[in-house]
């Protein structure tokens, strides 16, 4: 079969590549630059090349490019930048989770699948979600460690903002677009004028 023009939309950007059908999406990912996705075993057993496809894991290896065609697909690079890391990014450099780091962009693939699902996971949930990867350096005891503190920082931000929304509403109760019905925003439109 002749090479087809695909569409892959990667961390909110677009590619259009022409690629043949025997091009899995590992390989046409590293092609366009995403290095952060591994390329460790090529047969799906390591974990290393693990990318969220429309919210779910896989083991990009095992994908065709061509079956990812329009999916959402992100890699561990999507989650966050070195200036405003995802939690998960945080607390595996916090928790000692990184030693040669070949493995760390899969395991956190893993991870975010896990806390998306299950925001309060056990160990041993958290253990099973990540039984796909293999780690030859750190141990998977400080990694076990990372999402931990990772779930629990999450939790806060979420409870943190769940409040804040609460509080928005609450000052926001009674309000219309001239002010509050009870009088104290002075009748004046919101954001007009000035
Ligand atoms: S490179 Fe895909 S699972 Fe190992
Ligand atoms: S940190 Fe080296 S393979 Fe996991």
């Amino acid at each position: 079969m002749q090479p087809k023009i695909v569409t892959l939309y990667v961390n909110g950007h677009t590619h259009q590549v022409a690629l043949a059908p025997n091009v899995t999406l590992l390989q046409a990912l590293r092609d366009l630059g995403y290095t952060d996705v591994k390329n460790g075993c090529e047969k799906g057993d390591c974990g290393a090349c693990a990318v969220l496809l429309n919210g779910q894991p896989v083991n990009s290896c095992l994908v065709l490019a061509w079956q990812a065609e329009r999916a959402e697909i992100v890699t561990d690079a999507g989650l966050g930048t070195i200036d405003h890391p995802h939690p998960l990014q945080e607390a595996f450099a916090d928790a000692g989770a990184v030693q040669c780091g070949y493995c760390t962009p899969g395991f956190i693939i893993a991870a975010k699948a896990l806390l998306d699902r299950v925001p309060h996971p056990t160990e041993d949930q958290i253990r099973e979600a990540l039984s796909g990867n293999l780690c030859r350096c750190t141990g998977y005891g400080q990694i076990v460690e990372a999402v931990q503190m990772a779930a629990e920082k999450m939790r806060g931000d979420k409870e943190t903002r769940g409040q804040g929304d609460r509080e928005t509403r609450r000052q926001g109760a009674g309000r219309t677009r001239f002010g509050r019905i009870d009088g104290s925003g002075g009748g004046r439109p919101e954001g007009g004028g000035r």
